[in-house]
């Protein structure tokens, strides 16, 4: 697939087909494309943790706080939840000149290559870290970044033009669609 193609593919997908479970050594596929993309000063800080086990997924998944522009959804429901995470952490003992930037190179790579796979998920920023950290038995040598949670897709995206430029809020139709507003390359173009 052209890398367009799978940049347009790789949307936020939050509702999965739960029966669906992804085998960690796929996940590990995912890292080993991670592991060979660009880090400032080649400094290497990032490290991964993976959940397949569904009682640690159905304790972690109300520590997220899912779309916030779709005030009236909470997140998905039992039977479409995510079945796998990637939590992005960094090792504290490294040096941080760039850990976010390498997140965010280490989180594409990861998704264009679960997508590749017929799999997809989102990204999150806003985690209760403090109980995430606890549940995964995380040491303080290591902080939480991101998570990833991932899964078989069967919610459908649809990219469109920012008709409104300021207008950037995603937004679900009547059918249950949902819609992700994205600025022009004339918009971008300074
Ligand atoms: C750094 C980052 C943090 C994000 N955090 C959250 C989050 O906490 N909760 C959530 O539901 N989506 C989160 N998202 C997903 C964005 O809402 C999503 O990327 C955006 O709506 C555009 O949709 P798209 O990914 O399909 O292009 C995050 C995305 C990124 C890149």
């Amino acid at each position: 697939m052209k890398v367009i193609d799978l940049v347009t593919k790789s949307r936020s997908y939050r509702r999965f087909d739960q029966s669906v479970q992804i085998p960690e050594q796929e996940m590990k596929e995912w890292i080993e494309a991670a592991r060979r993309a660009h880090s400032g000063a080649n400094l290497q800080p990032l490290r991964y943790h993976l959940t397949t086990d569904k009682a640690e997924a159905d304790t972690l998944f109300p520590l997220l706080k899912w779309a916030g522009y779709l005030t009236d959804w909470d997140g998905p429901e039992e039977g479409e939840r995510p079945t796998a995470y990637v939590t992005v952490l960094r090792d504290t003992e490294v040096k941080d000149v760039a850990s976010k930037t390498d997140a965010g190179i280490a989180m594409q790579t990861i998704m264009l290559s679960a997508v590749e796979k017929g799999y997809g998920g989102c990204i999150f920023a806003s985690i209760n870290r403090k109980e995430w950290a606890r549940v995964i038995g995380l040491s303080d040598r290591y902080e939480i970044l991101f998570v990833m949670a991932l899964g078989a897709p069967v919610e459908e995206v649809k990219l469109e033009e920012a008709a409104d430029k300021d207008d950037i809020k995603y937004y679900r139709d009547e059918n249950q669609v949902h819609h992700v507003p994205k600025r022009t390359v004339s918009d971008l173009l300074v």
